[in-house]
């Protein structure tokens, strides 16, 4: 295929150039109404490019096909048989694509580490979860996800599952066996979709550990924005095989999305694929030896320890992104969200995650060597300044196995429950009516239905008092826990 080619981009340059009037949406006009000062912030191409895909990129018949061959184009890039751009993030696109496998009431593998948008959809497709749990680090507090074998034996258990879906990378860039995974699910006949929002730019250089597609799984869900150079919730479904038929995924898709996707997402899409087919090897080399480089210079900073290569071995990693920079922060005698704050507030370094342990930083396309030093200078400044940091109450992180929960309902009948709200000294045996996040990275500790433990409330109170956040619960002090009503 021709991926000079940019079909939604050269659509977007004829309908500028024609100068088109629209008398449909979006009521700015192309910009005409916007306010000069919102105009002044944003750009006023923003709004010039925004436009409806029908009766604007297209014709109302869709004659020119331009998202169908900006989609093909995407496909024959990734090495996928189909490709289908969303507009509303993974976190959508993952609720979707876990509907094309399986309806209300079916049954579905569940990695367990799993983001928020997960449980989320488990509520609100009604989809059984059975839950297939990491390998807990006790080391490193951190969960790996899961291996072939803990898949094969929840299939066996459950025969009449519909699925798998598997998360990999993680938000830390550790990585699953996917093709270990995608073949137990083969061998009783179920697809595999894998969650690969951190994973955009896997199929574009042979140094990057496996992508889905290459991997044998069949539905592969990716947030370019996140690794790759798409603006915020470019999402991208890929399909190989015949396990996920592609009516069923569009048509599901369809009970989900918006009717005004927007023509920014689909336009840097378009443009971020054809960069990685002419130019991503390079880039992203440029990239892995610009994240070594990083790697080896802050292993030589006093208290700071960088996750490396060690993570890949048995019980732990499949495989391991070199570009996420995850450093654990410990030795400084702070916690990893100290450590962001205090980049962030007092060297404008916003590190893109952190949890107790430690934070972590992506190394992209778009690094270059100002970005490396700027990184590099504000920890060099952090581990300067650790001694003078507040000694912050310590979370009190709970033992392997101890967020593995037990399940007393389904999530949807828990979550729309009659509930009561109770003190958190009186949730322990208690099954929870809401979801419980603590942030980043947004994996819950609390699925609705499940039943709570002293250990977990004590996990999210002393994990509150240290400065963790926990948006999505009905009380983010966690002092007050939403639970089902009793009988
Ligand atoms: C593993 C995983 N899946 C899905 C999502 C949701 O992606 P998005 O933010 O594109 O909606 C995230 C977001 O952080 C994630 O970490």
């Amino acid at each position: 295929m021709d991926h000079s080619r940019v079909p939604v981009l050269e659509a977007l340059a004829e309908f500028r150039r024609r100068g088109d009037v629209v008398f449909g949406p979006p009521g700015h006009k192309q910009g005409r109404g916007v306010d000069p000062r919102v105009a002044e912030i944003l750009g006023l191409d923003v709004f010039r490019s925004d436009v409806l895909s029908l009766n604007g990129l297209d014709d109302r018949r869709q004659s020119q096909g331009v998202l169908g061959q900006a989609q093909d184009l995407m496909a024959d890039a990734v090495g996928a048989e189909q490709a289908f751009f969303s507009t509303c993030g993974s976190s959508l696109s993952v609720k979707t694509a876990m509907l094309a496998v399986a309806g209300p009431g079916e049954k579905l593998l569940l990695s367990r580490n799993a983001h928020k948008s997960v449980i989320a959809a488990v509520i609100v497709n009604g989809v059984e979860p059975i839950w297939v749990h990491p390998k807990f680090d006790a080391e490193r507090h951190l969960a790996h996800p899961p291996e072939p074998d803990d898949v094969r034996d929840r299939l066996r258990e459950h025969p009449d599952a519909k699925g798998m879906l598997l998360i990999t990378p993680t938000e830390w860039g550790t990585c699953a066996d996917i093709r270990g995974v995608a073949r137990v699910c083969h061998e009783f006949g179920v697809p595999l979709i894998v969650d690969e929002a951190w994973g955009a730019h896997l199929p574009f250089h042979p140094d990057l550990p496996p992508w889905g597609m290459d991997a044998e799984a069949d539905l592969v869900v990716t947030s370019v924005h996140k690794m790759g150079g798409a603006v915020e919730q470019s999402s991208v479904f890929h399909l190989q095989y015949d396990r996920v038929a592609p009516e069923v995924l569009k048509q599901r898709e369809d009970l989900l999305g918006t009717t005004s996707a927007s023509s920014l997402v689909y336009a840097s899409l378009d443009g971020w694929r054809r960069q990685m087919v002419e130019q991503g090897h390079e880039l992203l080399e440029t990239a892995l030896h610009r994240a070594g480089r990083i790697r080896e210079a802050i292993a030589d900073l006093p208290g700071l320890r960088p996750m490396g290569q060690e993570i890949v071995a048995e019980g732990h990693a499949a495989s391991f992104d070199p570009l996420k920079l995850v450093v654990d922060v410990r030795e400084l005698g702070i916690s990893g969200m100290q450590a962001a704050e205090w980049l962030r507030a007092h060297r404008h370094v916003d590190v893109g995650g952190s949890d107790t342990c430690r934070i972590s930083a992506s190394i992209t396309h778009a690094d270059d060597d100002e970005t490396e030093k700027v990184l590099l200078d504000a920890l060099h400044a952090l581990v300067d300044a650790a001694d003078t940091l507040e000694r912050r109450p310590p979370v009190h992180l709970p033992a392997p196995g101890a967020l593995e929960l037990e399940q007393a309902m389904l999530p949807r009948e828990a979550f729309f429950a009659p509930v009561d709200h109770v003190p958190a000294e009186q949730a322990a045996g208690r099954i929870a009516a809401e979801t419980i996040s603590p942030y980043p990275p947004g994996v819950p500790a609390v699925a609705p239905g499940e039943v709570i433990t002293e250990e977990v409330v004590d996990y999210l109170r002393t994990g509150v008092e240290h400065g963790v956040l926990i948006p999505d619960a009905s009380d983010p002090s966690v002092r007050v826990l939403r639970v089902v009503a009793r009988p």
